[in-house]
């Protein structure tokens, strides 16, 4: 029995890595294309993109975890190895530069292996200093990654990087794949929090079971995980854990927590009420619909404002069926900006090698910017949208004490129900987002996806 479990995991995850080296040499050729137009576009015959180094600490001899540049891992799919350098010169097979000491205080990284290393001309050195040896000697090389005194060319130039960045907006199959997956062990994470939710855990301990179930340290995580118990769910990114809470004050649970996949982040979000017959589950349900409803909006041509827009309206006709707000229908409540004291945050942003994916806001390679709506700062995505794009959509509605008392100062103070508002405020808040990618006809919903197959 254990044996026919081991070999149907390892037929799955054979199964995987078959995918993903089918997909990756498309995946490697686009890029390679990308640089090829950037570099020329730029007047650059090279690039150097360097992978990062780790940083230590102040008065210490331990170091930060170490991230990754993303120009870097858009090559490849090495996370975890610093002092690594991609090295491309347009029409020659790209360098890889691989940090492999000899080292007995640390483990150092195993030889290159899997699917992308026949794709490289890998170069392995034993020591920092010994990576400039594989640079370019002659004509003119773009550095791209952390200021280094080895770089030896111009430091992220940026009109270079704007090309970049606009190109990273269009997703290639092995991306997508990439995503998937993200939004597969997401998922799982997702799952083990809600039981431990139900089961009266702290934040601490549903932190600790998202990290079990999605099989990553802390340190691998997307962005940090946002485990909130009541009134805690109405700060946007609660990154404390607490330890310690009495069992009979659990009135809800929201988690904003994802996973990598390759390099590739999900970014996840569900609420539960604690009683699930009462109002404010009915509230959750209401989000959740509508939350489905602005996902439909996704297609190839929409204006993502318009969805941020249309996201507003929702939520301002779920603060008059809940009677929050009285006196205005859902359009005064948006005019008036009543929703923004509730929804204060952008409707949802790009995904991808960064959890806030570039070029939100490009209107082309040069790097135009599209301008948000007045009155929206926090929208990170003001595009039209195209197949292939990877956005999150995710409304929210919180009750936000600084935010609440802002507005109980104003003239708009009187369409506002408070008695309700104040028995809402131990709930904290509400948001649900799922990661979306635009086909030519429509969109897929990976994140359901993934919760429907789970
Ligand atoms: N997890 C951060 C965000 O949803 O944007
Ligand atoms: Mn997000
Ligand atoms: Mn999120």
């Amino acid at each position: 029995m254990v044996h026919a479990e081991a070999r149907r995991r390892g037929d799955i995850i054979r199964g995987m890595n078959d995918r993903f080296a089918e997909l990756y040499p498309q995946h490697l050729e686009t890029v390679k294309q990308r640089h090829d137009k950037a570099l020329a576009e730029t007047g650059y015959d090279h690039i150097i993109i360097f992978g990062g180094e780790i940083h230590i600490q102040f008065l210490d001899d331990t170091y930060y975890p170490f991230k990754v540049n993303p120009h870097f891992k858009a090559w490849v799919p090495i996370v975890d190895n610093p002092h690594c350098f991609i090295v491309y010169t347009p029409g020659e097979k790209p360098r890889l530069v691989y940090y492999q000491p000899v080292d007995y205080w640390y483990k150092p990284a195993s030889a290159p292996s899997g699917y992308w290393v026949e794709h490289f001309d890998v170069r392995v050195i034993d020591s920092p200093e010994k990576a400039k040896e594989h640079f370019p000697k002659g004509g003119r090389s773009a550095f791209v990654g952390e200021p280094n005194e080895m770089h030896g060319g111009d430091a992220n130039p940026e009109a270079l990087l704007n090309a970049l960045h606009f190109e990273r907006s269009w997703k290639t199959d092995y991306e997508i794949a990439c995503l998937t997956e993200a939004n597969v062990r997401g998922v799982r994470g997702h799952r083990a929090a809600a039981k431990a939710f139900r089961e009266g855990k702290s934040e601490f301990e549903i932190h600790i079971d998202f990290l079990l179930h999605s099989s990553q340290a802390e340190e691998e995580l997307p962005y940090g995980n946002i485990i909130a118990l009541n009134e805690n769910a109405s700060v946007l990114h609660y990154l404390n854990h607490i330890r310690e809470q009495p069992g009979d004050l659990r009135n809800s649970f929201l988690i904003d927590a994802g996973a990598q996949y390759h390099g590739y982040a999900s970014d996840i979000t569900r609420t539960y009420a604690r009683d699930e017959q009462g109002e404010f589950a009915k509230m959750i349900a209401a989000m959740d619909a509508m939350q489905q409803r602005l996902c439909t909006m996704a297609k190839p041509g929409i204006n993502y404002i318009d969805i941020h827009m249309a996201a507003h309206k929702e939520v301002a006709t779920i603060l008059a069926d809940f009677e929050f707000v009285h006196g205005l229908d859902a359009d005064g409540i948006v005019e008036k900006r009543i929703s923004s004291t509730f929804f204060p945050h952008g409707v949802g942003h790009f995904l991808g090698l960064q959890v806030h994916d570039v070029a939100g806001f490009h209107q082309d390679r040069a790097g135009c910017i599209i301008a948000k709506p007045e009155g929206h700062p926090y929208l990170r995505l003001t595009r039209i949208i195209d197949p292939r794009m990877v956005f999150t959509v995710e409304p929210g509605l919180y009750f936000i004490e600084s935010l609440l008392a802002d507005l109980q100062k104003t003239e708009n103070a009187k369409y506002v129900n408070w008695t309700k508002v104040d028995e809402f405020r131990k709930f904290g808040g509400i948001r649900i987002e799922d990661d979306i990618v635009v086909t030519d006809d429509g969109h897929v919903n990976l994140t359901r996806q993934a919760f429907a197959d789970a």
